[in-house]
């Protein structure tokens, strides 16, 4: 491969003073942030770990064996987790989702899930509590996160073919093993399932019509991903990137005729279509040619408890300072007031800056990596 890595340095230590307001307010489920994008979507990275190491997320030749993972003492613990999404959902969140790494690889996760799934918002629903997983794992545990409490999952696939899976999850993990993972987690009622693709040129843009054929007439929503220039060591070149707008175009040219569809709800990551002969949906996530940010209500958590506002942030807010702190000093209501000055400050819109601005400014920012944070 004539992939080019950037040398990744370790911006995951830097910290930042958090303050508590002076004046503590209840949260009300209305907070907006500087630029009046709400606060809906919570997205929980339980583990930095992955047993893929995917060629545009985990290249090996960084997440290697002498590699430093996060400790364990340095993780938060399901009671920890627990406690920051119920204040979240104080303030609007209405949909959790874990994320990695590979969230099945964190032990124990159907009782987080069994945490989490007993959260209620102040209306008294409950919260869409989803998980986005490589597979691997799915067909073994498929019905115990169903048991615990989990709504649906979103399946990562790359490709149909053996061979170019194998050479993007780059530990020759079999394509017949996740699809055993998505037909397990549809029997287990985990619909309807996602599966995101993320489509590199020159890699799997091969697969775009397999893809479309294999899950056409099924319930599963197959999604393809723009590749995206997320972490610093996956050297992203803009030519990598198929527009969605070419890949619609190649579908309907293959005969699989497409027509557009309503999004589900404001800020939808998808732009959503089906197929014109009733067949099913598909989706197109164009991060790159088409950005959501004006819309984005999404707020992330990485596993050691850092808040971040923005996938490609280069530095992250330590809520666990706040929960570990020696003297129990700050109240869920403290805890509260401090997240809702950080979302109040928040103006992040990185991938929208990055279509105005030039390719110099993003090389020059030193950003988290996707298998740290999560999708
Ligand atoms: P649904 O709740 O099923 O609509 O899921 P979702 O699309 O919000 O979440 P998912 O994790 O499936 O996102 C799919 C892909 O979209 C991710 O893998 C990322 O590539 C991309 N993505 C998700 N959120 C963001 C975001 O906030 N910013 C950018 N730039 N890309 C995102
Ligand atoms: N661009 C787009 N999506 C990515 N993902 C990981 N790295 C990238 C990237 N560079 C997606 C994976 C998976 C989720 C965890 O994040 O496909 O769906
Ligand atoms: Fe691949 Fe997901 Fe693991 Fe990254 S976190 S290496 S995209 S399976
Ligand atoms: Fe949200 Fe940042 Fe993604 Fe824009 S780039 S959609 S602000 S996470």
């Amino acid at each position: 491969m004539s992939e080019k890595f950037i040398p990744l340095t370790d911006y995951r230590q830097r910290e930042q003073q958090l303050m508590v307001p002076s004046r503590l307010v209840e949260p009300d489920g209305q907070l907006l942030d500087s630029l009046q994008r709400p606060l809906h979507d919570l997205r929980i990275s339980v583990t930095d770990r992955c047993n893929f190491r995917c060629v545009y997320c985990m290249p090996k030749e960084v997440f290697d064996k002498d590699y430093r993972f996060l400790p364990q003492t340095s993780l938060l613990s399901f009671e920890e987790i627990t406690r920051i999404a119920r204040i979240f959902i104080a303030h609007g969140v209405g949909k959790i989702r874990l994320t990695g790494g590979e969230p099945l690889l964190r032990k124990n996760i159907e009782k987080l899930i069994e945490m989490l799934s007993n959260l209620r918002t102040a209306n008294g629903d409950n919260i869409d509590l989803t998980l986005t997983t490589n597979g691997s794992l799915l067909a073994r545990k498929a019905q115990s996160l169903k048991d615990a409490g989990l709504s649906r999952v979103t399946v990562s696939l790359d490709s149909m073919n053996d061979a170019t899976f194998k050479q993007m999850n780059d530990v020759d993990f079999p394509v017949s093993d996740v699809l055993d993972g998505i037909d397990a987690a549809h029997r287990a009622g985990l619909g309807p399932i996602k599966v995101n693709m993320v489509v590199k040129a020159g890699l799997n843009d091969g697969e775009i019509i397999p893809m479309a054929r294999y899950f056409k007439g099924t319930p599963h929503i197959l999604r393809y991903i723009e590749y995206m220039d997320v972490g610093a060591s996956n050297g992203w070149q803009l030519n990598e990137v198929i527009p969605s707008a070419e890949l619609i175009k190649k579908l309907n040219q293959a005969g699989l005729s497409l027509l557009p569809v309503q999004a589900n709800y404001a800020g939808e990551t998808a732009e959503r279509w089906r197929y014109a002969d009733g067949s099913g949906e598909i989706g197109v996530i164009s991060s790159v040619t088409q950005t959501f940010c004006h819309e984005c209500s999404r707020a992330r958590l990485s596993t050691e408890g850092k808040l971040y506002t923005c996938l490609f942030a280069t530095h992250g807010h330590d809520l666990r300072s706040l929960l570990r702190d020696e003297h129990n000093a700050y109240s869920d209501l403290a805890i509260a007031n401090v997240l809702a000055q950080l979302w109040r400050q928040r103006s992040d819109r990185y991938s929208e800056l990055r279509s105005q601005q030039t390719e110099e400014l993003m090389s020059s920012r030193k950003k988290i990596e996707m298998s740290y944070i999560g999708g």
